[in-house]
């Protein structure tokens, strides 16, 4: 299976947005990844469901949204209704195994994610309930961030549960992929590379098409 690219719009020009999701959608987006942030479970505030709202009515890929809010079962309903993918924090405060299930109640594919500081092993038992699972490999809040090394044993580990049990979840990565760091992120086994900043710095469509043909 060749890998996925989730293009972050977090560096968009946001009074551009629609255009730049057009470029990325005819560029060969696989998806879009939508960064939900509130100010408390991570130190910034990006845009939420309103703005999303809007981004479904004029793309044709499916969304990925990644939010990063505290007790996330909150808001659940309100952000069903615009995403395909639908994923929150292992960290941030709600019943898991609840979240999850509810997710594909509300019709969404479901995601959890962790952050460097948890260990893959910690959400073994939830895999059967997750339909992607997303590897943080920055801190989340931020665009732009270094890539940490430290995902990579992460995603092995993660690869390795969902292959010996014969899950069906694919396996996201998020932060800091660039030319240097995706490769790497590829043969530890992720399918869906998220990227932001590396997209935006440059010439997009050769971006886009270099994480494609890695
Ligand atoms: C960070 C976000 C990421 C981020 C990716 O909290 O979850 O999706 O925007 O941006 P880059 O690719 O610049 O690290
Ligand atoms: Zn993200």
């Amino acid at each position: 299976m060749s890998v996925k690219i989730s293009p972050s719009v977090l560096t968009s020009d946001f009074l551009e947005l629609g255009r730049d999701i057009k470029r990325l959608e005819k560029a060969g987006a696989d998806m879009l990844h939508l960064d939900v942030m509130d100010g408390i479970f991570v130190p910034n505030i990006s845009f939420g469901p309103a703005v999303i709202k809007s981004i479904r009515k004029h793309s044709s890929v499916p969304l990925d949204i990644h939010l990063m809010i505290d007790r996330p079962h909150r808001y659940l309903k309100e952000f069903s209704e615009c995403a395909d993918y639908l994923g929150f924090h292992y960290e941030a405060g709600s019943d898991i195994a609840e979240t999850l299930s509810e997710i594909r109640r509300l019709g969404c594919k479901s995601c959890l994610t962790i952050k460097p500081c948890t260990a893959a092993e910690e959400i073994f038992d939830f895999l059967p309930l997750c339909d992607m699972v997303l590897v943080m490999s920055v801190e989340p809040g931020f665009g732009g961030q270094k890539f940490l090394v430290s995902a990579l044993d992460k995603l092995r580990a993660l690869k390795k549960e969902i292959t010996d049990k014969g899950y069906n979840i694919l396996l996201e990565v998020d932060g800091g992929i660039n030319k240097q760091t995706a490769s790497d992120a590829v043969k530890a086994g992720a399918d869906v590379l998220v990227a932001g900043s590396f997209l935006f710095s440059g010439d997009m469509e050769q971006n886009i098409a270099y994480l494609k043909n890695l």
